[in-house]
Order: C-alpha cells, then sequence, then structure tokens
C-alpha cells in the first residue's frame, strides 16, 4: 500500500473491474411460442433481480490454481460473474462464446445454467474438463449451485413473510410463492448425466422434481 499504517505515502488500491454490456441489434423478439415459453421459463427471482441489475457487484475472488511453469496465475474469474451475466442475458438453451476461456469457468457457468457454450483458448495446456474426478466435481458443484437458488429464495420468503409482508403469486410448476407475475413460469434443471468426447461435453438435464422444489419453500412457510 506504498507506507503501511503510516501517513503519507499509501496509494488506494483499485479493486473494481467493470463489465461492458453491448447488444447487437435491436432487441430480441420473444413474441412466438416456443421462444416465449422458454423466456419465461428461464426467468430469475424478484429478489435476484433487485441485486444482479445493481451497478455494483461485491463478488469474492477464486483461487488461482495453475502449476505451469511459465505461468502462475490463471486469472480465472468466480463462478458467480458469468452465472449472474448468463442468467440476466440468455434463455434456456441459447450459446455462450468465450473467447478466452482460460479454466473454462464461464462453460461451467453455462452449464448450470442449462445453456450451450463454446471457448477459445490459445494456452493448449488448459485442457476441456474430461477426467471422471472433474466431471463429478462440475456434476454435484452444478446441482448444488441451483439447490442453493432454490433455498435461498426460500429464505426470502420466510423473511418477507416474517416481516408481514406478501408474497403474492405461485410458481405455477412448483406451488411455491413468488413476487411477481413473470416469475410464475420459471422452471430450474438438474445435471443428470455429463458426457465426454475429444473436445465437447454433451450434458442432459432433468427437471427438478416439484416434491424437491416445494420441499426448499416449505422450510420457508412453516
Ligand atoms: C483472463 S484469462 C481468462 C480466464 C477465464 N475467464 C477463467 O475464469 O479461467 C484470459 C485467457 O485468454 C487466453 N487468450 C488470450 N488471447 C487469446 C486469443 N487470441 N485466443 C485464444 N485465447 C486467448 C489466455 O491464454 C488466457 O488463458
Amino acid at each position: 500500500m506504498g507506507s503501511g499504517m503510516l501517513p503519507a505515502g499509501a496509494y488506494v488500491t483499485y479493486e473494481h473491474e467493470y463489465i461492458l454490456i453491448f447488444r447487437k441489434g435491436g432487441k430480441r423478439d420473444f413474441s412466438t411460442g416456443a421462444l416465449k415459453r422458454v423466456r419465461n421459463a428461464s426467468a430469475y427471482f424478484w429478489e435476484e433481480r433487485n441485486v444482479w441489475f445493481s451497478d455494483l457487484w461485491q463478488l469474492n475472488g477464486t483461487k488461482q490454481t495453475i502449476t505451469k511453469a511459465d505461468r502462475e496465475r490463471s486469472a480465472a474469474y468466480p463462478l458467480e460473474l458469468p452465472y449472474r451475466l448468463i442468467n440476466m442475458y440468455s434463455v434456456y438453451g441459447d450459446t455462450v462464446l468465450d473467447p478466452f476461456m482460460g479454466t473454462g469457468t464461464t462453460a461451467l457457468a453455462a452449464i448450470i445454467t442449462g445453456r450451450n457454450s463454446i471457448g477459445y483458448e490459445m494456452d493448449s495446456s488448459f485442457k476441456l474438463y474430461q477426467d471422471t474426478k472433474e466431471l463429478d466435481a462440475i456434476f454435484s458443484l452444478g446441482n448444488k449451485v441451483v439447490e442453493q437458488r432454490l433455498k435461498r429464495h426460500s429464505h426470502f420468503v420466510q423473511d418477507r413473510i416474517a416481516n408481514g409482508k406478501d408474497v403474492k403469486h405461485k410458481n405455477e410448476h412448483y406451488g411455491f410463492p413468488v413476487m411477481t407475475a413473470q416469475e410464475r413460469q420459471g422452471q430450474f434443471f438438474k445435471i443428470a448425466e455429463i458426457k465426454p468426447s475429444e473436445c465437447e461435453l454433451q450434458v442432459e438435464y432433468v427437471e427438478i422434481e416439484k416434491e424437491s422444489a416445494i420441499n426448499q419453500t416449505m422450510q420457508a412457510t412453516a
């Protein structure tokens, strides 16, 4: 910091990074049947919207694990970063392009959020997730993220009700309370299987069972 605890030579650290958001062309058209349904299924929660669409995100850094001799840091960013952006700006089944793939955090977030992804990486020491241990880790992490998301929503509902406030709508698939009509058709998927091939992972999903999603919110409303 320049001069430790002693004035006057210290300098301020630069701890923010900007995310630039561009759109190619006009707004996407979701007015037709199938697209409209997939967009509605991809809805995020009201309380997520309030945090995600603010101009300041406070995220912890991530471990920079890399053992290659000529490179000490992977420059990986936290999973939460692409996870939020993918949820905010794409729908289930869309394709996310990461031209600077590194450790593949964006691809991982795309897997967890039910999107396709394509990544480029010039450094051949970064390999596509492939061995059983890595795939098992993706499987359990992915499913934990979805589970935690529903749990967080439960806690939100619980707090709101405890504070005497309304949660007016119900999710049509699972029956749990949601804040707005736009969240009523939201659907959640777990990873069922990950099949690796040489330069590709194929992921199959199953929808979260009604009972399991409702159980998460029963804790909230009990
Ligand atoms: C900041 S790191 C990306 C880290 C990644 N977001 C993650 O979470 O692991 C940028 C990566 O882009 C790669 N890269 C830089 N220029 C490239 C290019 N022209 N084509 C493909 N990859 C490139 C670098 O090798 C580096 O691994």
